[in-house]
């Protein structure tokens, strides 16, 4: 039987679900994909600390020289996170001819180009299974399973910390701090939890969906993103009033090479099932030509499910080394960005403003001068200092006369606070 030697890359949350899943099943794996799979040597950054899987002192290295030089290592997995350090670990690791597995969005995010054009230089293989939805296959079912559809339009809940935060916030109306400080403690919570409620994780992994949706490369910056920090108890309530319950969404469309790509939170029917995906659970649903749509659910996050993940990886990449089977790296000429400033929405709106009579008229005026139609108003109770909050519904509007409403009606004398907008969406 094949034999394949792995370095592994990173002993934390991931590595040891890695190590877990290869060392206790690997007689399994042996059976079930014809391979046998073993960690040769596994980098760490401190030798010494105390460790959540037993694993032979005698594999842990701080050394990267020791897996890079070591020619019986055919695979390298990537679980160290960071950019730095991983990016001369990986681009090491290819140009030694290793194929390389990853679960770092951020490094494929900003370096994919420079690493997917040198593995096919040196013609390996990268999989990047766990980077994307944690344990949902989603990779492998775009590549292989919808391989012959034309993929419309993609809806990600990706980011399961701020998945949990909205959800948490919806189900118990916890604030947005307390629920934050619980998504640290439960390890869903990028190091920098920054990049989760702003947004950007899930930017990150959109631009590696759209990648295989879309046969090209997009850049971080042709991504327009907005995060949930703006997002109150008052807003969930009132959204479910309406019959939503508010998602930050990863969402990508596309059309003869045309993609538009945006992050932010979005407005989502009750009855649609998107809404019911709730805590740190990751959805996508996507339409595609053939298959029409379709959606995927799962943990985005998490030990075990990224692990499942990367081992799906491991098992391909071995299977196919001395084998015809085509590598699996994305295309990489740059696709045509469309503005998110062209899309049409309906809109809620959030004022908030002096108690005065004549306010609703300046606003429906402003609106109404931009082209905006209004489906529906509803005024809620005053609150402090005399200001109140009115939530207004619009049909469908372009977006950039709302920037622009929104923009004149901010400086009216009386607006008391930044208007709130958060699009709605339909599928
Ligand atoms: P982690 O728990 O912080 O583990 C990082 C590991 O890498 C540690 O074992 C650390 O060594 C080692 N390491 C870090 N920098 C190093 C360096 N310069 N040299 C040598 N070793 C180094 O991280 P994680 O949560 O497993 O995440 C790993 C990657 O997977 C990240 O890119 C993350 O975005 C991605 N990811 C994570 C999840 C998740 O649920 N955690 C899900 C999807 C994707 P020591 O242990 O000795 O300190
Ligand atoms: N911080 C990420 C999330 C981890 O909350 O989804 C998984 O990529």
């Amino acid at each position: 039987m094949k034999k394949i030697q792995i370095g592994l890359l990173g002993l934390g949350t991931v590595g040891s679900g890695v190590w877990k899943i290869l060392h206790e099943r690997r007689a399994l794996l042996r059976e079930r994909a014809g391979v046998d799979l073993q960690i040769k040597k596994i980098l760490v950054k401190h030798r010494n600390k105390k460790r959540t899987v037993s694993v032979p002192r005698r594999l842990l290295t701080d050394d990267i020289s020791q897996i890079l030089n070591d020619p019986e290592i055919q695979i390298v997995v990537e679980v160290m996170g960071g950019e730095g350090a991983s990016l001369r670990a990986v681009l090491g690791a290819i140009r030694r001819g290793k194929h390389l597995i990853t679960a770092n969005k951020t490094l494929l995010a900003n370096e994919g180009h420079k690493i997917f054009k040198e593995a096919d230089r040196r013609q390996v293989s990268v999989g990047f299974e766990a980077s994307v939805a944690g344990g949902i296959p989603i990779i492998k079912s775009i590549r292989e399973g919808f391989v012959g559809n034309h993929i419309q339009e993609v809806y990600g809940i990706i980011n399961g910390t701020s998945n949990y935060i909205l959800s948490q916030m919806t189900e118990r109306g916890a604030s947005f701090e307390e629920v934050l400080c619980e998504a640290q403690q439960k390890g869903y919570a990028e190091r920098n939890p920054y990049k989760d409620i702003s947004g950007e994780d899930a930017a990150e992994k959109l631009l590696l969906l759209i990648s295989l949706c879309y046969g090209g490369w997009f850049s971080m910056k042709n991504i327009y993103v907005e995060g949930i920090h703006r997002i109150t108890p008052f807003d969930i309530q009132s959204a479910g009033e309406l019959g939503f319950v508010i998602k930050l969404l990863a969402i990508a469309k596309g059309e003869d090479s045309r993609v538009q790509a945006r992050v932010h939170p979005v407005l989502v029917p009750k009855s649609h099932p998107l809404a019911d995906v709730s805590g740190a659970f990751n959805a996508i649903f996507l339409k595609g030509d053939a298959i029409g749509p379709a959606m995927f659910y799962g943990r985005g996050a998490g030990m075990m499910p990224t692990a499942s993940a990367v081992v799906s990886d491991i098992v391909d990449i071995a299977k196919s080394i001395d084998c015809c089977e085509a590598r699996i790296t994305p295309s990489l000429h740059s696709l045509a960005v469309e503005s998110v400033d062209k899309s049409s929405n309906e809109y809620y709106f959030r004022f908030t403003v002096f108690d005065r009579p004549g306010v609703l008229g300046q606003i429906a005026n402003c609106l109404g001068k931009n082209r905006i139609s209004i489906a529906s108003v509803h005024q809620r109770e005053q609150v402090k200092g005399g200001k109140v909050p009115i939530l207004v519904v619009t049909h469908k509007a372009n977006e950039k006369d709302v920037q622009k409403a929104i923009h004149e009606i901010d400086r009216l004398s009386v607006v008391a606070g930044k208007t709130m907008m958060i699009r709605m969406e339909r599928f």
